[in-house]
């Protein structure tokens, strides 16, 4: 019998909550019912890293710590987990942790705003990492905003902390906390509270079940889509059913052809694995958002918004990836290049959800993807392309091209590709594939790009994807 009760670990006790709101924000919930204010409201929106927060979670008889933004998740999430707050750094005997120890002595703090939100996110890195390089230090903070850009003393903080005792008072109480995690368990959740449903399933049979009644649930993955719905554009979810805690569609693997992406694999996860296949794969995801927001968000839940600017996206349909849909009865495996119908309109039914992706392993081919966005990192794409061909003495024998942030969906570029098929890579060749890229695409202006920006955009990384194919090299400010 699933419980309407959840139970999470936080300074050493298991606290249990009886119908907790699902609309809730664990934000929310920490700063007006635990009382502990040290965790901040910016953005409420995962983009400022002011309401960064820790979760521990057993794997192995061990603890895994992800940094997360509490402002876009949910109370009932926490079912199962330990909860760090800022606050919970300083030991009992008053003695403050090693992080917050640098950051005073680097003069890393000047606002009690953003502090808060860093300290945590570099706790995170302090607890996941044994080699504090310059590249992991810097993913680490990307997702937490200092307005008035004290960076500096932040990172030498950070780097400060490569020679520091990394014994915390986490490492000694490790085992008591197991023991708590361990008997709390994880059980199904279902919640009933007034017009708010909330479930939270542990196994597809179960998902299965409740979908088959509550058809028109939204599905909650990471949530780094989804609760925006509650805390921008201020409305109530009124059914809910938790994917992440799904742990049978956690997973990566493969076999000759492909990898396959079980639905709630975390990008972070993601982005390790596929850089052995894809290198530039890796390198778009580096960039996607956060730290925070990719230790939860998914690739599922980015193809189900079906966002022209999703950055999955226009790699995935590169690549010539598949969708392995599932509902109460059967599943079905569909090209992604099918799953697009219109903006933010797909092929997925009620009832239906995706179960996993299926991404070709092509040991031949050149794979290239770029992203161009207003800042480095923390940022939506303007334009992403994404290219996969094979050459053959100087001809084109295979191409896919697909591009996001050019039209209502993303969307393969199928007359530039048809220029390309067959041909030598030429200049004349090469400016004739841009043009008709006009044909593939007319992309509208908004906040983020003008519609003859990103056509320029588009032409000029066509063509630096072959200039670096021809000269061997990266062309870019960061290669
Ligand atoms: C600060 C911030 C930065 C971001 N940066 C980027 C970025 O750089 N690039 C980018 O592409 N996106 C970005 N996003 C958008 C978002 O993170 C992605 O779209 C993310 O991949 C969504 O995944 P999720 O697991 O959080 O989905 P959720 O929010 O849980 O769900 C999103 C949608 O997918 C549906 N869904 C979820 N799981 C399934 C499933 N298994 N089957 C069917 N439907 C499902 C949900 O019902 C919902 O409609 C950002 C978001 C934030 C808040
Ligand atoms: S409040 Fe800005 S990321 Fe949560
Ligand atoms: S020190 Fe807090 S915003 Fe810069």
């Amino acid at each position: 019998m699933p419980s309407n009760t959840i139970s999470f670990v936080h300074s050493e006790r298991v606290i249990e909550i009886r119908n907790p709101n699902p609309n809730e924000t664990l934000l929310n919930f920490v700063r007006t019912k635990l009382k502990k204010t040290g965790t901040k409201e910016g953005c409420a929106e995962g983009g400022c890293g002011a309401c960064t927060i820790v979760l521990g979670e057993l794997k192995d008889n061990n603890i895994i710590y992800t940094a997360i933004n509490s402002c876009i998740t949910f109370l009932p999430t926490l079912n199962g987990k330990q909860l760090i707050l800022v606050e919970d750094l300083i030991s009992k005997d008053n003695s403050l942790h090693p992080v917050q120890e640098a950051m005073i002595k680097c003069h890393g703090s000047q606002c009690g705003f953003c502090t808060p939100g860093f300290i945590m996110s570099l706790f995170s890195m302090f607890k996941n990492y044994s080699k504090l390089k310059e590249d992991v230090i810097k993913d680490s903070i990307a997702g937490n905003l200092c307005r008035c850009t004290g960076y500096k003393p932040i990172i030498k903080a950070a780097k400060s902390l490569r020679t520091k005792n990394k014994i915390d008072h986490f490492v000694k109480n490790k085992k008591q906390i197991i023991a708590l995690l361990k008997k709390i368990g994880n059980e199904s959740i279902a919640i009933y509270k007034k017009d708010k449903k909330y479930f939270a399933p542990r196994y597809v049979a179960e998902l299965k079940k409740i979908l088959k009644k509550n058809s028109k649930s939204k599905l909650l993955s990471g949530g780094t889509d989804l609760s925006l719905v509650v805390t921008k554009d201020r409305k109530d979810i009124e059914s809910i059913v938790y994917m992440n805690s799904i742990k049978e569609l956690n997973y990566i693997k493969k076999n000759s052809k492909y990898i396959e992406v079980g639905a709630t694999t975390s990008l972070s996860n993601f982005e390790i694995y596929i850089k052995k296949y894809y290198p530039d794969f890796n390198k778009i995801l580096k960039r996607y958002g956060s730290v925070q927001i990719r230790n939860v968000a998914t690739i599922a839940g980015n193809i189900a918004t079906a966002s022209p600017i999703g950055d999955n996206l226009p790699l995935l349909l590169a690549l010539d990836s598949q969708i392995v849909l599932q509902d109460i009865k059967k599943s079905k495996i569909l090209p992604i290049n099918d799953f697009f119908i219109n903006y933010r309109k797909t092929k997925l039914k009620e009832g239906q959800f995706i179960h996993s992706i299926r991404i070709p392993i092509l040991v031949k081919n050149i794979f290239k993807a770029y992203k161009i966005s207003k800042r480095f990192d923390d940022d939506i794409s303007s334009v992403c392309a994404a290219f996969n061909l094979i050459i053959e003495k100087n001809k084109i024998k295979e191409i896919k091209i697909a591009y996001g942030g050019m039209a209502a969906v993303p969307k393969r570029a199928v007359y530039c590709e048809r220029v390309l098929l067959n041909s030598s890579i030429t200049k004349t060749v090469i400016d004739k594939a841009k043009n008709a890229l006009e044909k593939d695409f007319s992309p509208i202006s908004d906040m983020r790009a003008s519609g003859n920006y990103r056509k320029i955009v588009a032409k000029n990384l066509l063509e630096k994807c072959f200039l670096e194919i021809n000269e061997k090299k990266l062309i870019g400010i960061h290669s």
